[in-house]
């Protein structure tokens, strides 16, 4: 069989992404979701591919533009991405959760649609399973993926918020994002972070577009790799 090489430091490598905010069902029609568009998530996949790895990417959006490439598993809820992840990660080499996962869903999802006679409905909600922790316990026992990268988007005190999560969620590496400015996170093409490592090295990297951002985060995934990170 004839392979042609795509070549790249991350040739052989599986790369997880996932992107988009999580939908939990209320009723067959209504969903709580959050203002994550899914694109840094996209970005990292491109990324990724550019570089020679083997993509797979989660996602809970329609309508962006598909990383060629890419192999697309489709979920909806936190609980369908928590199972997804954890079965590509069995085998993976790196994760990156971009995804806005929900901390919380609906109690129950009515199984017919709500109906409005009933008066305004009162909404329990239940926390969702944190996928980055389910993925650190899988990995003390498999020793699987080597690199892992959460997001923390936060409105105030950014460092020490995503300090505190990288520590929490064992993670190799943060990306913290500033998503207090309008011109930032949420629905825009832009983005402004720092890269924290899991020995405590910040980057503050300038205003950038979502696409430098992921080569950013890539490449300092590629150095972790090699042992040349500094
Ligand atoms: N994350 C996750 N599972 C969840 C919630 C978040 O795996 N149920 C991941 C996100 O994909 C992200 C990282 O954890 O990579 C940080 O998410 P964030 O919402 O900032 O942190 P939380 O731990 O949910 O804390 P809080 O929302 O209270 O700030
Ligand atoms: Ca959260």
């Amino acid at each position: 069989r004839y392979l042609l090489s795509r070549g790249g430091p991350l040739q052989g490598r599986k790369v997880v992404v996932t992107a988009g905010g999580t939908r939990e069902p209320l009723d067959p029609v209504r969903y709580l979701t959050n203002r994550s568009s899914g694109k840094q998530g996209y970005a990292v996949a491109q990324a990724a591919l550019d570089r020679g790895a083997d993509v797979v990417l989660i996602t809970t959006v329609d309508g962006l533009p598909w990383p060629s490439g890419a192999r697309r598993v489709a979920v909806a809820t936190a609980q369908e991405m928590l199972e997804a992840v954890l079965a590509e990660c069995q085998n993976a080499d790196v994760l990156i959760m971009a995804a806005a996962v929900a901390d919380f869903r609906p109690a129950t999802a009515a199984g017919q649609k709500i109906k409005k006679e009933g008066g305004a409905p009162t909404l329990t909600l239940a926390a969702n399973p944190d996928i980055l922790l389910e993925v650190a316990r899988q990995r003390q026992r498999l020793g699987h993926p080597q690199v892992v990268v959460g997001f923390a988007a936060e409105t105030e005190n950014l460092l020490q918020n995503a300090q505190a999560k990288l520590a929490r969620k064992s993670l190799t590496l943060m990306v913290a994002n500033d998503v207090s400015a309008t011109d930032a996170g949420f629905a825009v093409d832009t983005n402004r972070v720092t890269l924290i490592s899991a020995g405590g090295a910040f980057e503050t990297l300038p205003l950038m577009s979502k696409v430098e951002v992921a080569e950013k985060i890539v490449d300092r995934i590629v150095e972790i790799l090699a042992g040349t990170e500094e």
